[in-house]
């Protein structure tokens, strides 16, 4: 019987330190032998936000007391790896130092090909984790550093259709509950708020809600939530503001969506398949309201299982596998990439000035 691959993911491109060991079980779909996620909350909780060199310092002590453990996990010895992937960007540039390098130590001893992984390839195909689908498909990629709307016609074959024009979702999220004072990270934290307030009290500005295609902005809402700061007194007016803020973006959310469904149909009339992925797509009630719009708009929709939204390191041994059946490696000279775009003929829509 022909020995099934098994991929090994390493991430590290932020404040995740993660190890994973995927096999291939060919028809049966992809199957997680491991997963270790260890997350930095604690260390930069006081900062309100990450502080790359205590990142990095981090990932350096625990990366190979989470690979041990990935590996007793999952019950298969290193020499049975068929490839190393490793998330190579984008990210923190000495982050993705330490888990490119370790891969390549590994790769060089091992003699197994190296597979240097978009981060933001590995959320794309994240949902493939838990469900069949095929290309092409239309991504809405939700992080804490990306916000975008993708044409994805293959595996590395990618075409923007939107983007955010100045903060992305997870960093709205964040920055609101910053402000609230609520804690770190702050989409958890806005979500189990909003469950509790008035989604009505508040009204908050919709950014580019009726032009600029399915671009997208939300620095002006940042804005008005630190305007309302003012009225905020109690538990109560914050479970109000997260709750306004929540629906704001909901609104945003499905107007947007509809626009890149139209986009993407025209592209391609008979894949009618949208997969939201990211950190942002675990939120429950976005999960919801855009499954209400795929029903209506006759789309299948796909999530990455909850866990599976935020960083892990199985979706970039997934990319990795992707890689690996096409023979995509890469040398151990591969270069960190601290901004690598998907589409990278995109158009940088960033700053004053983007004219849409
Ligand atoms: O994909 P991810 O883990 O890291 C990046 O690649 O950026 O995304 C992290 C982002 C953070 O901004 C976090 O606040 C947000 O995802 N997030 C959420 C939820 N869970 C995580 N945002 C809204 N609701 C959630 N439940
Ligand atoms: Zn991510």
């Amino acid at each position: 019987m022909k020995k099934k691959t098994l991929i090994l993911g390493i991430e590290t491109s932020c404040d995740e330190t993660a190890v994973s060991i995927i096999r291939d079980n060919g028809a049966k779909g992809t199957e997680i032998l491991s997963n270790v996620v260890s997350s930095q909350f604690d260390i930069h909780r006081s900062f309100g936000g990450i502080v790359p060199e205590l990142a990095a310092r981090s990932h350096l002590e625990k990366i190979d007391l989470i690979a041990k453990e990935a590996f007793k996990k999952s019950k298969v010895k290193l020499t049975d790896i068929d490839a190393i992937a490793a998330t190579a960007g984008p990210g923190l540039i000495v982050c993705l130092s330490v888990g490119l390098n370790f891969a390549k130590a590994l790769s060089l001893s091992l003699k197994k090909p190296l597979i240097a992984v978009n981060h933001l390839e590995g959320h794309a195909l994240s949902p493939k984790l838990n469900s069949k689908i095929n290309y092409p498909y239309l991504l809405f990629l939700i992080t804490g550093g990306h916000t975008q709307f993708v044409t994805v016609s293959a595996l590395g074959e990618y075409k923007r259709l939107g983007t955010t024009i100045d903060d992305a979702l997870g960093e709205a999220f964040d920055k609101t509950a910053k402000l609230l004072n609520i804690g770190f990270p702050g989409g958890p934290k806005i979500e189990e708020y909003a469950v509790k307030g008035d989604c009505n009290r508040f009204l908050l500005p919709k950014p580019i809600f009726n032009r600029g295609g399915c671009n997208l902005s939300f620095a002006g809402l940042k804005t008005a939530v630190l305007r309302a700061m003012q009225f905020i007194k109690t538990d109560q007016d914050k479970c109000d503001l997260a709750a306004s803020f929540q629906k704001t973006i909901l609104e945003i959310l499905l107007k947007k969506t509809k626009v890149a469904i139209s986009y993407y149909t025209k592209i391609h009339p008979k894949n009618k398949n949208l997969v939201v992925a990211g950190g942002v797509a675990a939120n429950t009630e976005i999960r919801k309201k855009l499954k209400e719009l795929c029903n209506k708009e006759g789309f299948n929709i796909y999530f990455p299982d909850k866990k599976l939204c935020t960083d892990n390191a199985a979706m970039i041994a997934l990319a990795g596998l992707e890689r690996y059946n096409k023979k995509k490696f890469n040398k151990c000279n591969f270069e960190v990439r601290p901004r690598w775009a998907l589409d990278v003929k995109a158009e940088f829509l960033k700053g004053s000035g983007v004219k849409l």
